[in-house]
C-alpha cells in the first residue's frame, strides 16, 4: 500500500512550480522499487548536479524516502540537457532512458485505454480494485472508488462494450474532479489479476414486487461463476459481495473460491445502518454525523436494527425520539431498499448501497481497522453455528479481523434468531444450486 507522509521534516519538503504548496517527499516500499529508484536519482544526479548528500533517506530495510525537490531538479536538469542539443549524446540518451523509467511510455490499445500490460501497481504501490458487474451499484463502485482515489480500478461485466465505456468516460472525469488512478473496463478476468480487493455486484437486480429472495435461482449462478473466475485470478483478494440476496451470495462466493472466511464479506449492515442513520438525522432535524448505531441480521425485512445501542452526539436515541416514532423508523429502515425499487420501478438503489461497498474497500485497502456492520461468517459467535450474518466486526487488511459480540435484550436476541433462521433457509436453497 503506498505511503505518505504528511508530517516530513523541511528538508523532504518543497513547493511543487511555485504554486501547489504540500509535502513531497516519497515514500517507495519494497526492495525492487528501492534499486530502482536508486538508480534513477543516482544517474541522473551523478549525470547533471554536483552530487548532494544522502538525496534518499532510508526509513527501514524496506523503505526509501526520495528528496522530491532533488528528484525534481534532475529531471528539469535533464530535460533541459535535451533542449540544448545534447539529447543524440550518449547524456542526451541516458536522460531519456531515465525519463523513461521514471514516466514510462503508456501503452493503449484503440479504445484508449491503458494496456492492462503495465501493471501499474507495480510501479506505484497503488492497491487494485476489481468490480464486478457494472450495472449501477459496480459503476457507482467505480465512481466512489475513483473520487476517493482507492487504487487503480478494473470494471468487469459480461456485456461487451459497456464496462470498456463506462470506464473510459470515467477516465474523463478525472482532470475535472482530479483524481489519478488507472481505470479499465473489460471482459475478461485477465485484466482482473492481481487484486486486492474484489467487488461483486454482478447478478439480477430487484423489480418492484420483487423481494431479494426472489433472485436467489439465478444470482447463484452468475456469482458462483464470476467468483470461480476471479479468484482464480486473484487468489489473495479480500472479496466483497454485493449481490442478492446478500447473505446466500456470500455464501455462494465463499464456497465457490475456496478463500479463508476471513477473505469473504457481505456488504449490507452499512447500507441497511445508514438509512436508518438518515431516517433517525431527518427526524430530529440534525446531522447525520452525530448518528452512531448498530443492526445485525441478515439483508432481509427481517434484519435487527437496535436502538439500545443507537446514539446521537452520545445521547441515547431512547432520550429524544418517542417509541411509537422510533418503531416508526426501524420499520422505515427494514423496508428501506422496497421503498426504492417501488419509487424507481426499473432496479433498485445504488447511491447509498456502493458507497458502503467502497467503505469497506477502503477500509481493508488502507488497514484502517474499522468497526462495521458486515455479512461475516460467525460460528461460535452469537452461536450461529456456519452463516454469514449481518454483525459488527473489525474490517482491515486481511479482511475481517474479528467478530464483535454484544449482549442483547430477550427481545433482540429473538427478533436476530428470527432473521438467522431466514438465512439458513436461504443458504439451503443455494447450496442445494450449487450441488
Ligand atoms: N447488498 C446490498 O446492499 C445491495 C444493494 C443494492 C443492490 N444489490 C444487488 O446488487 C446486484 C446488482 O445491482 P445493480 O443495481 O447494479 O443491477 P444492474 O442490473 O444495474 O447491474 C448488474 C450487472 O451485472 C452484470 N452481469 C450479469 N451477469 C454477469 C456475469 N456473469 N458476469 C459479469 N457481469 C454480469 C449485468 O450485465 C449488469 O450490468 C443485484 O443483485 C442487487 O440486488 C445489493
Amino acid at each position: 500500500m503506498p505511503r505518505r507522509d504528511s508530517a516530513v521534516p523541511p528538508r523532504w519538503s518543497h513547493s511543487l512550480g511555485g504554486v501547489a504548496r504540500r509535502p513531497c517527499s516519497i515514500l517507495l516500499p519494497g526492495t525492487a522499487t528501492l534499486i530502482e529508484a536508486k538508480e534513477i536519482i543516482g544517474d541522473i544526479a551523478d549525470e547533471y548536479e554536483p552530487p548532494e548528500p544522502e538525496p534518499m533517506r532510508r526509513i527501514d530495510p524496506h523503505t526509501l524516502e526520495i528528496d522530491a525537490r532533488r528528484l525534481t531538479m534532475a529531471i528539469r536538469s535533464a530535460v533541459s540537457c535535451r533542449k540544448r542539443g545534447h539529447s543524440e549524446g550518449a547524456s542526451g540518451r541516458l536522460a531519456n532512458r531515465q525519463r523513461e523509467r521514471i514516466m514510462p511510455p503508456v501503452e493503449s490499445d484503440e479504445a484508449g485505454q491503458i494496456s492492462s500490460r503495465r501493471r501499474v501497481k507495480d510501479m506505484t504501490g497503488r492497491a487494485k480494485i476489481t468490480i464486478i458487474g457494472g450495472g449501477n451499484v459496480g459503476a457507482t463502485c467505480a465512481h466512489w472508488a475513483a473520487a476517493k482515489e482507492l487504487g487503480d480500478i478494473v470494471l468487469v461485466d459480461i456485456v461487451e462494450g459497456m464496462p470498456q465505456g463506462k470506464a473510459l468516460d470515467l477516465r474523463q472525469a478525472s482532470p475535472i474532479e482530479r483524481f489519478d488512478c488507472e481505470i479499465i473496463g473489460t471482459n475478461s478476468y485477465e485484466d482482473t489479476a492481481g487484486s486486492d480487493v474484489v467487488i461483486i455486484t454482478s447478478g439480477l437486480a430487484r423489480k418492484p414486487g420483487m423481494s431479494r429472495d426472489d433472485l436467489l435461482a439465478k444470482n447463484v449462478e452468475i456469482v458462483r461463476s464470476v467468483t470461480e473466475q476471479a479468484a482464480r485470478h486473484s487468489p489473495e483478494a479480500v472479496l466483497i459481495v454485493v449481490s442478492n440476496p446478500l447473505d446466500a451470495m456470500v455464501y455462494t462466493a465463499w464456497k465457490a473460491s475456496g478463500f479463508p472466511t476471513q477473505r469473504v464479506v457481505g456488504q449490507a449492515g452499512i447500507l441497511d445502518t445508514a438509512r436508518y442513520r438518515a431516517f433517525i438525522a431527518m427526524e430530529l432535524g440534525c446531522s447525520v454525523e452525530d448518528i452512531t448505531a448498530l443492526l445485525l441480521g441478515g439483508h432481509g425485512d427481517d434484519m435487527v436494527p437496535l436502538p439500545s445501542y443507537t446514539s446521537v452526539a452520545g445521547i441515547p436515541v431512547t432520550h429524544l425520539i418517542a417509541k411509537d416514532r422510533l418503531d416508526a423508523i426501524v420499520d422505515r429502515a427494514r423496508k428501506g431498499g422496497g421503498e426504492i425499487v417501488s419509487l424507481l420501478k426499473t432496479g433498485s438503489a445504488y447511491y447509498a448501497p456502493s458507497a458502503a461497498s467502497v467503505q469497506m474497500a477502503e477500509a481493508i485497502i488502507k488497514d484502517k481497522r474499522r468497526i462495521l456492520p458486515c455479512a461475516a461468517y460467525c460460528d461460535k459467535e452469537y452461536g450461529i453455528g456456519g452463516y454469514f450474518v449481518g454483525v459488527p466486526c473489525v474490517l482491515g487488511r486481511h479482511g475481517v479481523e474479528k467478530v464483535i459480540e454484544v449482549p442483547l435484550a430477550p427481545d433482540e436476541k429473538a427478533a436476530f434468531q428470527v432473521s438467522i433462521d431466514h438465512v439458513k433457509e436461504l443458504v439451503a436453497v443455494a447450496e442445494k444450486l450449487l450441488g
